[in-house]
């Protein structure tokens, strides 16, 4: 590992996308914040309020949904562009919950993309409906209603953010929707929708969540033009992707750091670096396979040290050791210019640590993960041992100060992936993060 190094690399760069590589959850939230004080504006670009980020800053635990990670920094403008989906309820509540912790988000804070498609009741309640008729197929969604939101969207649906302002309009939007939606409710054995009140609350929730809409494809541009640092801010995490993750097992967004520019209206070109955020093992919350899982005390282990608790739904994470095979193909599907590695405390204390460096499939061995479901659920992992480190990780601050073995198991997972760890998390604090490049972010 080049522990101090110039890397050119990071040398000349001005926007950067940073996307999680596993299966979300990565302390994508935590490093981003980090991150934030160098960029003048934080673009979320896909997923909705089933991201859930905590951040731990100078004593107090913040946890973010909608609202980008760089809202803590009072010098940035947080951004919330088109290609997600919007609860507006969810999002007044969680601009309320920061309020109480001192944060005020204003319009002058904080944009939303006025080509945002919204997410409504009825997206939530058909989620539900499809995960209790599903048995043993479920997803294990966050019940948030991502899944229909999106589906509308792409169906040509959808209620735009925009469209609130033509308040005659709404009316027939929701009749349109109603139309589809009460033929799968019926199907599923449901009531029909309650027009009314949707009408209702949709109208008078309006004025509050259209004061923060604005073109932010001009947004970006004009910022863009007077040399602003944008930083794209991605939730889940690659193996959720809707494309290349662990389908159907997987969220309804593109989630890989291609999105950012679709997802925010901003040219590909750009994007100059692309940070991938890893945990030094791997969880994963919901149903699905996860190759490395691991289901005895070292599984306990780490999810009692690492808090493994879903912060959106409260949910237990599975747990299991760091997927080198996975995270090479997530390199190149996603384009991971660097690699952002945390909770590497979390290893502190183990006698062996492993690492899943290839599959073995029906007694044959394979060095990718495979698409079929079915061949998904079958690969078995073939592991690397390393020994566990005497001494601590948690905190330190300094890469001289790690121990030997640490260091080892970081250089391992450098040739495996063959992409360079540029920031290293020791902690959930913010100021516990290590940059291993005096480059800088710009
Ligand atoms: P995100 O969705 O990718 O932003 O991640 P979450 O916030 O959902 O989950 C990551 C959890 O790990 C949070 O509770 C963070 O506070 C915590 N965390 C982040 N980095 C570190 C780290 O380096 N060490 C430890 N122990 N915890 C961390
Ligand atoms: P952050 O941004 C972890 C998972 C759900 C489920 C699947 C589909 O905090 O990393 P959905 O509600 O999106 O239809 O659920 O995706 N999932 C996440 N897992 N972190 C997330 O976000 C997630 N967002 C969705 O658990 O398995
Ligand atoms: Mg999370």
């Amino acid at each position: 590992m080049s522990v101090g190094a110039t890397k050119s690399w990071c040398g000349l760069i001005m926007n950067i996308a940073v996307s999680g590589i596993q299966w979300g959850d990565e302390g994508k939230g935590k490093i981003v914040d980090w991150l934030a004080e160098k960029h003048d504006v934080i673009v979320r670009f896909q997923g909705g309020n089933n991201a859930g980020h905590t951040l731990v800053v100078a004593g107090t635990t913040f946890k973010l949904s909608l609202i980008p990670s760089g809202i803590l920094h009072e010098g940035t403008l947080n951004v919330i562009g088109g290609g997600t989906v919007l609860d507006p309820w969810a999002f007044l509540d969680e601009v309320r919950s920061i309020a109480r912790s001192g944060v005020k988000v204003t319009p002058d804070r904080l944009v939303i993309a006025d080509n945002t498609p919204l997410l409504l009741p009825i997206h939530r309640e058909l989620d539900q409906l499809r995960e209790d008729a599903a048995d043993k197929g479920k997803i294990g969604t966050t019940l948030r209603g991502i899944g229909p939101a999106y589906e509308d969207k792409i169906g040509r649906r959808a209620i735009r953010l925009a469209d609130l302002a033509d308040r005659d309009r709404i009316r027939a939007r929701l009749e349109k929707l109603d139309l589809h939606h009460n033929a799968l409710r019926r199907g599923l054995g449901a009531e029909s929708t309650d027009l009314d009140s949707l009408h209702r609350d949709l109208l008078a929730i309006a004025p509050e969540i259209t004061v923060f809409g604005r073109p932010v494809w001009k947004l970006l541009d004009d910022m863009s033009a007077q040399g602003s640092r944008i930083l794209f801010e991605g939730a889940q995490g690659a193996l959720l992707d809707i494309d290349h993750g662990t389908y159907p097992f997987v969220t309804s967004s593109s989630t890989l750091p291609g999105t950012a520019a679709s997802g925010a209206g901003i040219a590909p070109q750009r994007i100059g670096h692309i940070l991938g955020i890893c945990k030094a093992y791997c969880t994963r919350v919901g149903a699905g396979p996860f190759p490395t899982e691991l289901f005895d005390s070292t599984a306990q282990y780490l999810a009692d040290k690492g808090h493994e608790k879903g912060t959106v739904t409260g949910r237990n994470r599975r747990c299991g050791w760091f997927d080198a095979t996975l995270a090479r193909q997530v390199c190149i599907t996603a384009g991971i210019d660097s690699l952002a590695i945390t909770k590497i405390d979390v290893l502190d204390g183990l006698d062996e640590i492993r690492i899943g460096i290839g599959y073995e499939l029906d007694g044959k061995r394979i060095e990718h993960f495979p698409s079929s479901s079915d061949q998904q659920a079958r690969v078995k992992p073939i592991y690397e041992s390393i020994p566990g480190w005497s001494g601590k990780t948690e905190s330190v601050r300094q890469m001289r100060d790690l121990p030997n073995g640490a260091r080892q198991y970081l250089d391992r997972i450098e040739q495996l992936t063959g992409k360079p760890i540029s920031i290293l998390s020791t902690s959930p604090r913010r100021e516990d993060t290590i940059e291993l490049s005096d480059a800088g972010w710009c």
